[in-house]
This record gives structure tokens, sequence and C-alpha cells, in this order.
């Protein structure tokens, strides 16, 4: 992956836990202080190693792990070079998450080898939608294809940072698994704005 979602997860580990905990998940990572340029590509296996690494330093599971990271990774980007391309994405969590097609397209032009997801979106017959009494006054289905594995609790994060950026609620529930002999991971968002 692209050098700038290692960097990512160094800033993350810093500004969470600090300089002393990020040595040590580079120390014991493939790792070296040269793979966080963000324009370069490294392998994916790097990245994979710094993910678990620090799993094992924070003492947590890699799928809470790439949770925090995904929800670390909107801040990020807003802060990046693209956050003024991420916040035309959309203004409510809805038109980002129908937009992201959109988004990794326009980033190729940065990042030529770029092997981008897919994600687009369905209505939901979710019993919560529209009931008086739900805690969340909307729902839909998101749908995720993606080359790589192992990423579903990344997307969860990722879409909590987004629910963050447009200050709405959110709770994001993996329905279908790919395993579970479909070809993508499929999601039910359930979401309220807070100013409704
Ligand atoms: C301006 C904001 C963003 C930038 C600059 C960006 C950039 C990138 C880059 C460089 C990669 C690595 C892919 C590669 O190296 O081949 C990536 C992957 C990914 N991005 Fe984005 N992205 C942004 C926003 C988002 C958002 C808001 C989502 C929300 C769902 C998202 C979902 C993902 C996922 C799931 C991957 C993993 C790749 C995979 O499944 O194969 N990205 N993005």
């Amino acid at each position: 992956m692209y050098g700038m979602v290692n960097r990512a997860i160094k800033d993350y580990l810093i500004t969470r836990y600090g300089n002393t905990l990020w040595e040590t998940v580079l120390q014991h990572s493939q790792a070296t202080e040269e793979s966080f340029l963000s324009m370069s590509q490294y392998p994916d296996e790097l990245t994979v190693s710094l993910l678990v690494e620090a799993a094992k330093a924070t003492d947590q599971d890699i799928e809470k792990t790439l949770q925090d990271v995904g929800e670390f990774w909107v801040e990020f980007a807003l802060n990046s070079n693209y956050g003024a391309l991420l916040r035309a994405t959309g203004n409510t969590i809805r038109e980002v998450l129908e937009n992201l097609d959109n988004l990794h397209s326009r980033l190729v032009s940065a990042f030529p080898e770029l092997t981008p997801p897919s994600f687009w979106c369905s209505d939901t017959r979710h019993p919560n939608t529209r009931q008086p009494d739900s805690e969340y006054l909307e729902a839909l289905e998101l749908h995720y294809f993606s080359q790589r594995e192992g990423l579903s609790n990344f997307v969860i994060g990722l879409v909590s940072g987004i629910a963050k950026m447009c200050n709405e609620d959110c709770r994001v529930t993996l329905l279908r698994n790919r395993k579970d002999l479909t070809d993508h991971d499929t999601f039910l968002v359930e979401y309220s704005t807070s100013n409704q």
C-alpha cells in the first residue's frame, strides 16, 4: 500500500500511545524509517506487520486495532493535502458513502498505482428503519468490494470516522462477510443526523 497508509498507522500510534510504544512497534515490524513516504508503494505485508505489532504492543486484538486505525484515518486524511477533497465528498454520511468510488477515482492522478476498494449503497429493510422508538432514524446497506482480504473492521472504523466528520451518530454491523460465499462484505449502517 502507499506509504500514506503506513504513515497514518504511525501517527495513530504516536498520537494515542506516544513515541516509546511507536519505537517498539517499528523495531518489531518489517518497516524501516524509509517506509513512510506518502507517495511511494510498499508491499501490503509491511502494512500488515505494522498492524500486527501495533495490536500486540497496545494489547488489543487485530480487529479493534483495524477499527481504531480506520476511524483515525478520516481525521488523518482531513489534515492531509486531500482534506478539501474529502470534505467535498459530501455533507452527510449517506452522501459520503455514495461518493467513495468517485473520491478514490479522483485520487488516481496523485496515486497512479492505487488499487482502490469499491463501495455502493442500497436501501435496507432493517426493522429499526423509521420506527419511532429506534435510536437511529435511518439505515442503509453498504457493499464493500476489495482485492485485499481481512479489512472489514477497517471499514467499520472508517464509517464511524465519516459519521464524526458529518456530525452524525452511527452504528455499523457486518451483515455478510465475503467468506460467506459472496464476493463482497455487506454492512448495515444505521445513522441519524444530530441536528435532525
Ligand atoms: C482524502 C481521503 C482519502 C485518501 C487520500 C485515500 C487514499 C487511499 C490510499 C492511498 C489507499 C491505499 C490503496 C493502495 O495503496 O493501493 C486507500 C485504501 C483504502 N481506502 Fe481510501 N482514501 C481516502 C478516503 C477513504 C474513505 C473516506 C474511505 C471510507 C470507506 C476509504 C476506504 C479505503 C479502504 C477500505 C482502503 C483499503 C484498500 C482495499 O480495500 O483494497 N478511503 N485509500
